[in-house]
């Protein structure tokens, strides 16, 4: 997607070899015309995967995640961090390492809003090393559902989340694909 790959070359800040930080556009201040063209695109490529069900983590994966709903027409579910008391006990959950931040949390869903009916859509902001796809795949297989496709806004091709997509035989559809991270350039697939 052109736009997104001009946004992210004028508004991303390379930290470093392999941290892209794009804050004043997805994970801090959010652009809805962006958001929205985002969610377009994604409902554009999966609309003909029988999609029930969006699921995302929260906090970044929501913002591209209901847009994409809004134009598939279907719910939105995002996986909480930690868990809350207002849940009940019947949910399903799983652990995620963040590399980036180098610490370990529980996701969880509440299985009333996942079941063997749901043909899944991931979608999330980056795809890195494939923690969140691993986690929310295990909560969608415990609830007998099902994932048809993974969309990703910014995916970091050089780390391991794409290899463990193909593992569990996923199709990932990335909106931009980073090759490698230069000091000063990045640069797309
Ligand atoms: P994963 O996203 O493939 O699971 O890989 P990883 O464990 O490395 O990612 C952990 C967190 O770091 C995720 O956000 C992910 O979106 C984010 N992340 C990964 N690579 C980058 C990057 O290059 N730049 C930025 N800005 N974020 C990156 P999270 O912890 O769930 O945070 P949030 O969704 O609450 O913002």
């Amino acid at each position: 997607m052109e736009k997104l790959k001009q946004y992210i070359n004028e508004k991303g800040i390379i930290i470093n070899a392999s941290l892209l930080k794009v804050d004043s556009f997805m994970n801090h201040q959010i652009d809805p015309v962006l958001m929205d063209e985002i969610g377009k695109e994604f409902a554009e490529h999966f609309k003909n995967h029988n999609i029930t069900k969006i699921v995302t983590i929260e906090s970044s994966g929501i913002a591209p995640a209901v847009f994409a709903g809004l134009h598939l027409n279907v719910p939105v579910v995002f996986a909480r961090k930690g868990t809350s008391i207002i849940l009940n006990n019947d949910i399903a959950q799983s652990a995620v390492y963040s590399y980036t931040k180098e610490h370990k949390y529980t996701v969880t869903i509440a299985k009333e809003y996942l079941n063997e009916n749901d043909n899944i859509l991931f979608i999330d902001d980056f795809l890195a090393n494939g923690q969140s796809l691993l986690a929310i795949h295990k909560i969608v297989t415990d609830c007998n559902a099902k994932i048809a496709g993974a969309g990703i806004v910014i995916e970091k091709s050089f780390q391991a989340g794409v290899a463990h997509a193909e593992e569990l035989g996923i199709e990932v559809y990335s909106l931009a694909k980073i090759k490698k991270l230069y000091a000063n350039k990045i640069e797309f697939e």
